[in-house]
């Protein structure tokens, strides 16, 4: 091995990348290293022989790929780990790459030493090569090599450290909370550990650090953040992984102003780290007004198409489809070429999403309206659908009448199928959602279910309700949208037992039950709880839209595929018999296990 000196001056570019082994990265050469000798290390991106004498090797590490000019054959291979010793020199005249960072240089008069041989990848490593996700999950550690979910890995640091620094920025202590817990109920199922020591008990993987840092208030941290690993046993989307990270955020002696204020600066930062742009102040709308204007409470301001009020337009109205709550439309500009078909499948699509129909009125040039429901209406009626929408000639009114909130998801719903982008398309819209409902429907049982948890302080105004009309009861919970993904959530808390008690009681959570599976709070609560509030961060969302990934996967190093498994390690893989005796499990029909009892094995490539 040829010993070469490290660069001696700061400007060498390489003072930081250098290492025992390199003298500089592969991207980082340019014009200013002409004349330098050289050593890098990395993996062969391609290699072209031109007879005996004359071979090009593309070197890629993380920070890019340089050609390599070697004046003999090479024996490595794609993928072939090397370590490569020249000089830096100008391309010769006319074969510059304007499409490489490193393309006006080259690296001449090499020495090639393999420093780990390897098989023939399992697909190019090239953002440009479409290979299927499984065989890319698979050899992850291959897709990771790609230039692309290289940058992904990194943007998801650089937002990282912008969060932890503003947090810490604003006093906030870092804790880590347990991931052996015991059940909250957030509404995911969770994953259980089964104990070893105490057989037919477990633990449970948190959905989230809530009770956790709950008690952390408690205990006079004042101000906690961490970046939590949270987990939950739920169907996976393009937006949700069993295991996600959370910027998980709580603070006494505050309100909700303040959490906004704490959440905002924090998410700006990162936005401005990641994007280089610093968004504006972010917008607020009420639960309320988002359902009544966007009919979601996930609002993508990209776009308008707000949802029209025509209610009034049709109070008392004798075409019987309108004789409901409410009556919403949706104006499609120049939707009014959609043909039969197109406006039957959106027919079936409201159906659906629970409607009991759609109505649709094309306008036509001197603004009538083709439609079937045309002739029942009255002339006031047509006016009136046409002022209130402002629906113009070559435009389509579509309509949906049923109670006001069905109405409005079904049409807010199909807004953002006609009307929408993906999410991580420009420019970021941010929107703070305020005023959530306490609770939000019935469960099977009858009794009304949390909209955000159970630990979630109702409206002040609206405590007395809390018995009486409990679906009436406002709670003091926000959520952060981003292009019309939940970003994040949080609320002020309960922080009295005798509050806490009776959202208990609502929830139909009966006293023994909440005695034997949040005494631990409530007992915490009454040796002196500050007021407090917080919030959660979904950190693989936030990442995902900054890297104009419209799947989290692209931002997670190891994510798991639809169906839950890790194509690379084999994961879920059945237990040994051993593993479940001694955690006194009995597999009621043994899945997948050998002849010979199989082991949890790793299987790899499968
Ligand atoms: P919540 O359950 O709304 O609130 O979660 C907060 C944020 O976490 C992200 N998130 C997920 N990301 C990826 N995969 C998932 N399966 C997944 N589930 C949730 C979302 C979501 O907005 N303890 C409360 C917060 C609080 O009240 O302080 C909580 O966890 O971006």
């Amino acid at each position: 091995m040829k010993a070469v000196p490290p660069p001696t001056d700061a400007t060498a570019g390489g003072t930081r990348s250098a290492t025992s082994m390199r003298t500089h990265l592969c991207g980082e050469l340019g014009e200013a290293d002409i004349g330098r000798e050289v050593r890098l290390c990395g993996w062969v991106a391609r290699r072209r022989e031109h007879g005996e004498h004359l071979a090009f090797v593309d070197l890629r590490d993380h920070s890019g790929i340089v050609q390599c000019v070697v004046p003999g054959t090479v024996e490595a291979r794609s993928e072939y780990v090397v370590a490569v010793t020249g000089v830096v020199r100008a391309r010769p005249e006319g074969t510059a790459n304007p499409d490489l960072a490193t393309g006006a240089v080259e690296v001449g008069e090499c020495a090639v030493e393999v420093l780990a041989a390897a098989d023939p990848p399992p697909f190019a490593v090239d953002d440009r090569v479409e290979v299927d996700e499984a065989v890319r999950l698979r050899h992850r550690y291959v897709d990771l090599r790609r230039p692309r979910l290289q940058a992904n890995l990194r943007l998801r640091a650089t937002v990282v450290r912008a969060l932890r620094h503003a947090m810490d920025r604003q006093g906030f202590c870092e804790v880590e909370t347990p991931l052996l817990w015991a059940p909250t109920p957030e509404g995911a199922r969770e994953f259980v550990v089964p104990s070893r020591l105490h057989h037919g008990s477990g633990y449970v993987l948190p959905q989230s650090p809530q009770l956790a840092k709950q008690l952390l208030m408690v205990a006079g941290l004042d101000r906690y953040y961490q970046v939590a690993r949270c987990l939950r046993d739920e169907d996976l989307r393009a937006d949700r992984q069993f295991e996600f990270t959370q910027l998980d955020v709580e603070a006494s002696f505050v309100d909700q102003e303040d959490v906004l204020g704490f959440v905002s600066e924090a998410v700006l930062d990162a936005a401005e780290a990641a994007t280089g742009e610093r968004p504006a102040a972010i917008p607020r709308l009420t639960w309320a007004d988002a359902i009544d204007r966007y009919g979601t409470d996930k609002p993508d301001l990209r776009f308008g198409m707000e949802l029209v009020d025509l209610s009034a337009t049709f109070a008392g109205t004798g075409v019987k489809a309108f004789a409901a709550p409410a009556v919403k439309a949706l104006v499609v500009q120049g939707g009014a070429t959609s043909t039969r078909s197109r406006l039957d499948a959106l027919t079936d699509r409201a159906r659906q999403l629970g409607a009991k129909g759609l109505a649709w009125f094309r306008v036509g040039e001197d603004a009538t309206l083709d439609s079937p429901l045309d002739r029942f209406l009255g002339d006031d009626e047509r006016a009136g659908l046409l002022t209130a929408t402002g629906a113009v000639p070559g435009d389509l009114v579509l309509v949906v009448a049923d109670e006001h909130r069905l109405a409005c998801t079904v049409l807010g719903q199909l807004r953002v199928e006609v009307g929408g982008r993906p999410v991580h398309e420009g420019p970021y819209r941010y929107v703070w959602v305020v005023d959530f409902p306490l609770f939000d429907g019935l469960d099977d049982a009858g009794n009304p279910m949390a909209a955000h948890h159970p630990f979630t302080m109702p409206h002040p105004d609206d405590l007395d309700l809390l018995e009486r009309d409990p679906l009436a009861v406002r709670s003091q919970a926000y959520d952060l949208v981003l292009n019309g993904w939940e970003l994040g959530s949080g609320s002020v808390r309960i922080h009295r037992g005798d509050v806490q008690e009776r959202v208990f009681a609502a929830l139909g959570i009966a006293e023994e039950e909440a005695a034997a599976r949040f005494g631990f709070l409530l007992g915490a609560f009454r040796t002196g709880a500050p007021p407090h509030a917080g919030f959660a961060v979904g950190i693989d969302r936030l990442v995902a839209i900054f890297a104009g990934e419209e799947s989290i996967r692209e931002v997670i190093a190891f994510p798991k595929t639809q169906s839950g498994a890790d194509l690379m390690t084999g994961a879920p893989s059945p237990l040994a018999p051993s593993v479940l005796a001694e955690l006194g499990l009995v597999p009621k029909r043994p899945r997948g296990a050998g002849p010979d009892g199989a082991s949890p094995g790793t299987g790899a490539g499968r």
